[in-house]
């Protein structure tokens, strides 16, 4: 049931027939598009391409690798990577329309050698055990209530010694105000709070390497946006619909008001026997 209600918040009624007509904008439909110009539609969390990019670095992930994106929306993080680092990249989702739109823009940018994208859920990978380096989650766990295997699904994809990379939305024990960007309704959103976060990653075979509180960089980010006047254009109104600047000002407001904070983490895959 919570699947149908997330895949419904997500439901992005003919995304790819929208993001085809938004992005004439940015030249005929031949004209290969690279990442960055897609930048202000197809990272869907906070700080964008440069959260993205910084969790790419504090991961460690170079080239050669092959990464799972775990909820991986339209795809830009993929897209990124892929042609930031040269690796290889999968990304699952729940959703069906933002999977179609992810390889469409994938073809967009030229990138279906290297990036793929299929429907499932992340609690229940389609993959074999032990068969990525890395596995990435960007606010993706918020819609998740069963911690437990999620966490326990990555650890199980993962090679040892892999890197689990994690940026996510935190509660401080205060109800957000809704609708936020993840959910209309509370019955969607599944927060827990940093140290809960923790404390059900490690148990499923994780070590911590590194541990961020990104909540600063947000809120500066954020009056950087604001100063900056209207958003570009196309960008996740395109995605999420017409209401989305409202979702997004209901964002800022949580973390204005310290209910919620953002975390980015890493972790190496540990045998689970031996944590
Ligand atoms: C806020 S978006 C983030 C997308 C992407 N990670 C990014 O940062 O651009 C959350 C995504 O998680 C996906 N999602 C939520 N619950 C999921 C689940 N159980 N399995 C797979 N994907 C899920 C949604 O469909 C949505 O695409």
């Amino acid at each position: 049931m919570t699947d149908v209600q997330v895949r419904d918040h997500y439901r992005a009624t003919g995304l790819t027939e929208r993001l085809k007509t938004a992005l004439r904008a940015l030249g005929p439909e031949e004209q290969r598009l690279t990442p960055p110009q897609l930048a202000a539609l197809d990272q869907f969390h906070t700080r964008g391409l440069a959260a993205t990019a910084e969790l790419v670095e504090l991961a460690g992930i170079a080239a050669g690798m092959s990464v799972l994106d775990v909820g991986s929306g339209v795809g830009g993080p993929a897209r990124f990577l892929a042609a930031s680092v040269g690796c290889r990249v999968t990304g699952v989702d729940l959703s069906e329309p933002f999977v179609d739109a992810a390889r469409y823009l994938t073809e967009r940018t030229g990138q279906g050698g290297q990036v793929s994208f299929q429907t499932a859920s992340a609690l229940e990978l389609p993959f074999d055990d032990g068969c990525f380096d890395v596995v990435l989650l960007q606010h993706v766990a918020m819609n998740i209530s069963d911690r437990a295997r999620l966490y326990r699904e990555i650890r199980r994809v993962l090679k040892p010694g892999g890197r689990f990379a994690t940026f996510d939305v935190v509660s401080n024990g205060v109800e957000p105000h809704y609708p936020v960007p993840w959910a209309r309704t509370p019955a969607t959103s599944f927060l827990l709070s940093a140290a809960a976060t923790r404390g059900a990653i490690e148990p499923a075979g994780f070590r911590t390497l590194a541990w961020r509180d990104d909540t600063a960089a947000a809120k500066a980010w954020i009056a950087r946006l604001r100063a900056a006047g209207p958003p570009p254009s196309p960008n996740l109104g395109v995605v999420m619909g017409p209401d989305f600047a409202q979702l997004s000002a209901n964002l800022t407001r949580n973390l204005m008001e310290d209910r919620l904070g953002i975390v980015m983490a890493v972790f190496e895959a540990v045998p689970i026997e031996t944590r």
